[in-house]
């Protein structure tokens, strides 16, 4: 089995001034996942390695870091693509609670704030609330958010100002501003148009390179932005 290093920024806030690169080499096949190489560390090296993974698949967003300088679960990035030396650093612009272990409260905090849920207090149908096709397929893409965080600390809006929005939470509102059956859309729309809502997205298109789930983030944001200036008219 072929050795790959690890160069891994660690952090402990009750012993270390400032964050520090620690080594590893591990035997790794290339068709292993950086999540298999980095639970190689833990398990068999240095067991105070601290990050943040559950389903190994994909699926609950608890594994974004940044690898080799680019935002990526580390249970979707295959040995054989980051090469022989690989740096895995915690996500940025958030605060880093131990190595690769940030807080995420501000991120839920801007997600919750866009009230991401169905609305709708018109009295329950005697069956479901139908939706044709159509209906659904407006908002599809934005339903696979799983909440990784990926996009929104590799946005350079984000960086400058943690007060913006933030692509994920404004993806999420995208799912149910768009929903036939949700009737918050206008609340939604005037929460997103404050100065720290849409119009902070200039663009830059990294949170859509940066998405796990292939979720075309930007084009949602202008959706959003086009919602916004077509209701105000
Ligand atoms: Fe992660 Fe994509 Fe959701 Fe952003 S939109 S939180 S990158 S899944
Ligand atoms: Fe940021 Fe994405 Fe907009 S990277 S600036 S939210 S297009
Ligand atoms: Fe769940 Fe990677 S561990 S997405």
């Amino acid at each position: 089995m072929p050795m790959v290093t690890l160069r891994i920024q660690r952090f402990d806030p009750e012993n270390d001034q400032r964050p520090v690169y620690r080594e590893y080499a591990v035997n790794a096949d290339p068709t292993d996942r950086v999540l298999d190489a980095i639970n190689s560390v833990k398990w068999y090296q240095d067991g105070s390695l601290t990050y943040r993974r559950s389903c190994a698949h994909g699926i609950c967003g608890s594994d974004a870091m940044r690898i080799n300088g680019a935002n990526r679960l580390a249970c979707k990035v295959l040995i054989r693509d980051v090469g022989a030396k690989v740096t895995i650093e915690p996500l940025m612009g958030f605060r880093v609670i131990k190595d690769l272990v940030v807080d995420m409260e501000p991120f839920f905090a801007q997600f919750r704030s866009v009230l991401p849920y169905l609305i709708n207090d018109e009295g329950a149908p005697e069956r479901e609330r139908t939706q044709s096709v159509h209906e659904r397929e407006v908002y599809d893409d934005t339903t696979k958010c799983i909440l990784c965080a990926a996009c929104t600390t590799s946005c350079p809006s984000f960086w400058a100002d943690e007060n913006f929005v933030g692509p994920a939470a404004i993806v999420n509102a995208h799912r149910f501003i768009f929903d036939s059956r949700d009737k918050a859309a206008a609340e939604r729309l005037d929460i997103l148009n404050d100065r720290e809502g849409v119009w902070r997205c200039r663009t830059v298109f990294n949170c859509t390179e940066a998405c796990p789930r292939e979720i075309r983030i930007t084009k949602a944001i202008g959706e959003v932005k086009k919602a916004i200036l077509s209701s105000a008219r």
